[in-house]
């Protein structure tokens, strides 16, 4: 019997209509388009407006629209898996009221949160899970409502993140398709360099904490940007390595959309022109854990039945790795 790899069979999106632009964010903080593009290559991002609706709502979005294009019956799901680092609530998993409301009736669900790397880390376990045999269908979603933890007085934090969400169907392959290896690093002496510091039992919400805003993302961003230029390059340059594969046989680089620059080494460490590397950041900014599936969403029409694709992202924690997955199917 030939081993069962897990391979992504449907992608979905989506990202709210509203546009922040880099000239709308001129007139919110002391910044410029010309700084932006420059260091980040961010022209624009997405933000959810409606009040009433937290980052379930985006994730509901990109998941029908998977069922709807690949015309997956949600009460075959078995699994939901909720990537995101914004959950609607502190408690009561996301991934829950998503799965529920998109008729996954018949699956159970958690929460993996991970800061950017959550959704790297979800393609991780739900291969694990297909690969078991025990289950069939394993929908992750990586979905974040960014604009709900950003300063937007602070512009070292506020010109990078937009909202969105992404989603993919993991199921079995026989051919030797789908995720073929990873390396996943983490490293907790990250976390004084990117994080949120109250809210949650180490500094629970308090007049305070809200006065002093310590509910918004802080970012050193010097630290994170030299650990994120040599960690994601390593990762991508280790699975390659383990798996003899060089440049020329890598068709794409899905990179995490954190900053131009970020990618742009990677992509340079293993050989890559910029044809093969999957961009959008300049449309939605860095949306977290829908970066990946955002690219996957934008650049599915390219793929082609055995591409070499090689995943990687960089987060806060810190966490990182990188992916190697065969791709299963033509559009
Ligand atoms: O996805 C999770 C992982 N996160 C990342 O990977 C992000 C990694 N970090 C970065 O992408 C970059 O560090 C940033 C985009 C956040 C910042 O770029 P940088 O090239 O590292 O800039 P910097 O922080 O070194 O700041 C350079 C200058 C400073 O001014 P001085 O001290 O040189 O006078 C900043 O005050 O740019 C100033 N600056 C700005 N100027 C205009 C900082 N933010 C802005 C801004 N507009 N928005």
């Amino acid at each position: 019997m030939s081993k069962i790899t897990a391979a992504i069979t449907a992608v979905g999106g989506y990202v709210p209509d509203y546009i922040l632009s880099n000239q709308i964010l001129e007139t919110m903080v002391d910044t410029n388009d010309e700084w932006i593009t420059a260091r980040t290559g961010i022209k624009e991002r997405r933000i959810l407006k409606d009040k009433d609706k937290g980052t379930s709502y985006l994730a509901i979005q990109a998941a029908e629209d998977l069922l709807k294009k690949s015309n997956t019956n949600p009460k075959e799901i078995d699994l939901v898996i909720m990537a995101t680092a914004t959950p609607d609530m502190p408690v009561a998993a996301t991934g829950v009221y998503v799965a529920s409301k998109i008729g996954a009736v018949n699956a159970f669900s958690f929460d993996l949160v991970a800061a950017c790397s959550s959704f790297l880390y979800g393609m991780s376990t739900a291969a694990r899970y297909i690969e078991s045999g025990k289950y069939k269908k394993v929908l992750l979603i990586g979905a974040d409502k960014m604009s709900s933890i950003i300063d937007y007085e602070d512009r070292t934090t506020c010109i990078i993140f937009g909202d969105g969400g992404g989603a993919v169907l993991f199921e079995p392959n026989e051919e030797g398709l789908g995720l073929l290896d990873e390396h996943l690093r983490s490293d907790g002496e990250g976390r004084a360099h990117l994080k949120i510091d109250a809210g949650g039992s180490l500094l629970p919400a308090s007049i305070e904490t809200v006065t002093n805003k310590q509910h918004y993302v802080f970012q050193d961003g010097k630290t994170v940007f030299k650990f994120a230029v040599s960690n994601m390059a390593d990762v991508c340059a280790k699975v390659m390595e383990k798996n003899n594969l060089v440049g020329n046989d890598v068709n794409w680089l899905v990179p995490h959309q954190a900053n131009k620059r970020i990618i742009d080494a990677a992509a340079n460490r293993m050989g890559l022109p910029d044809e093969k590397v999957m961009l959008n950041i300049h449309k939605y900014g860095n949306t977290t854990s829908a970066t990946l599936p955002l690219c996957l969403y934008d650049y599915e029409k390219q793929l082609k039945k055995g591409d070499n694709l090689i995943f990687a992202a960089f987060g806060g924690g810190f966490t990182w790795g990188a992916i190697y997955i065969k791709w299963a199917y033509n559009s």
